[in-house]
């Protein structure tokens, strides 16, 4: 045993101990908190964010990490973490400790304003807070170092490798394609969803969400399911990954595809080894690569024809007054309604690229400096009428309706649709090598699939970048085509355009 890594491994451990703890406060603040502990619970939680902060930016942990990096007698994955741990490490101690403050005080105020904003329809409440935030975000990208775009380092902090000119370049491919794409649907007779929006018994609707999770091998004892307004997945550890849903008498939508997607987040995570607990070989990749393990389940698996072929039938039983008299054909076609809306967190697996593409325009116009935060709302407006054919009513329905750049958030959008883009690329990898695996999965045998995911993704951890895996998995970097491919051949079939 090589006593100096030892030494590094407990480190890291204390420092994950101290999120772990954070993450469970979090947790119990979604689910279970009274509204009065809300005061108490945030200067816990900040306390706690400030130990580990402290921890992980600790002396002597980087003096044993470089130490370590010149340590032939390491082991292949043993070296990785060093040289990742390195990478984190020496991001960490690139912001003063001012800086961070300043900017801990800017979002307090900027989410504050946000919130004021959004409930008064009043975007100049928020707009001098914004202001403040961009500024800062611009100063924080000059600390962290970039080469070419200083959106490049804070899209780094999400997707470690990715620049704003490879996301520019994954856009422009696919963007004129889904463009056209939209327009044919447009030009034909559109599906109904009524079906989704009749009266469901919602512990008849928990319990079917339960039977999904473990159709798809999520492991109920290292993890649980509960309910929350917004829908999420949290690890304390691989041994302990908990999901939320949320269920609505009224649409049924709703808890189906929350538990899928956060089941597809969550089966990651439980397939991250736990003997790396604390290191970067048992932490996930990136934003992105965790948003496609969901979006494969949600969309390629949960949102495709064969899939309910099996669970329709079931579904049925549960619901035999509201489906009894519909087909799984009709029920494939009300999943799939494509609607182009103003709101980006209800829109359809389509229209919703548009949505961060037109975020992530923004982002970079702000921090190129090319648009002022006072003009944000006529460009959003714009964009949205030149996309997506809508006009916005309102800034509350329009430029405030995210909470992610009230939190400093930039570069964080974009890897939403690059999960998106890798699962159709992974999950076209997975059908060339897993036989048969559209037949199987209509028989509800989704094991075969996991299997490949852990095999091929999951078991790494960090032990790679994105781009990396991505080669690794497919044979070839990130191309949205793939994703292109798989929406013309869906949608056609369903609109009928032949
Ligand atoms: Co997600």
């Amino acid at each position: 045993m090589n006593e100096l890594y030892e030494k590094y491994r407990l480190k890291l451990q204390r420092v994950t101990d101290i999120g772990s703890a954070q993450a469970l406060m979090n947790w119990d603040q979604e689910i279970y908190m009274p509204p009065g502990g809300a005061a108490f619970r945030a200067q816990q939680l900040s306390t706690l964010a400030g130990i580990a902060h402290e921890m992980s930016i600790d002396k002597e942990l980087g003096v044993l990490i470089s130490q370590l990096l010149n340590d032939s007698s390491l082991g292949e994955v043993e070296k990785k973490n060093i040289k990742q741990s390195k990478i984190d490490f020496d991001k960490r101690t690139k912001l003063p400790t001012e800086f961070v403050e300043e900017m801990s005080r800017a979002i307090s105020e900027a989410f504050q304003a946000w919130q004021e904003a959004k409930k008064k329809d009043d975007f100049s409440i928020y707009a001098p807070k914004l202001e403040k935030i961009v500024e800062l975000k611009l100063r924080e990208a000059e600390f962290l170092g970039y080469e070419e775009h200083p959106y490049d380092a804070l899209i780094d902090l999400y997707e470690p490798g990715m620049t704003a000119s490879m996301v520019t370049k994954v856009f422009e491919d696919v963007m004129p394609g889904l463009k056209s794409l939209l327009e044919e649907i447009k030009n034909q007779p559109q599906l109904s969803d009524e079906l989704m929006y009749q009266e469901y018994d919602k512990d008849k609707q928990w319990d079917f969400s339960l039977f999904l999770l473990e159709q798809m091998g999520y492991d109920f004892n290292r993890g649980r399911q509960d309910i929350s307004s917004h829908p999420f997945t949290i690890h304390f550890n691989s041994d302990d990954v908990r999901v939320t849903t949320r269920v609505n008498e009224n649409d049924l939508a709703e808890i189906l595809w929350s538990t899928i997607h956060e089941g597809g987040h969550a089966l990651y995570e439980q397939g991250i080894p736990s003997d790396q607990y604390g290191l970067p070989a048992g932490e996930y990749i990136s934003l992105g690569v965790h948003e496609s393990q969901s979006r494969l389940w949600e969309n390629n698996v949960g949102r495709s024809l064969e899939y309910w072929q099996k669970n329709f039938p079931l579904l049925q039983r549960s619901f035999p007054e509201q489906l009894g008299s519909y087909s799984v054909g009709e029920f494939y076609k009300a999943m799939n309604k494509v609607q182009p809306s103003l709101i980006r967190t209800s829109a359809d697996e389509l229209t919703y690229h548009f949505h961060i593409y037109i975020r992530f325009v923004i982002e970079k116009e702000l921090l190129e400096k090319k648009l002022k935060v006072s003009e944000l709302p006529a460009r959003w407006n714009s964009l949205y009428k030149e996309y997506l054919g809508e006009d916005v009513p309102s800034d509350a329905k329009g430029v405030l309706q995210d909470i992610h750049w009230s939190h400093g958030s930039f570069g964080y959008f974009p890897t939403y649709s690059l999960g998106s883009f890798y699962a159709a690329q992974f999950f076209n990898r997975a059908e060339e090598t897993i036989d048969d695996l559209r037949g199987k999965i209509s028989r509800g045998e989704l094991k075969e699939l996991l299997s490949w995911l852990r095999a091929n993704i999951h078991r790494f951890g960090k032990q790679f970048t994105a781009v990396e895996l991505c080669e690794k998995v497919t044979g070839k970097k990130l191309d949205s085509e793939y994703f292109l491919e798989y929406a013309r051949k869906k949608f056609r079939a369903l609109y009928n355009i032949s």
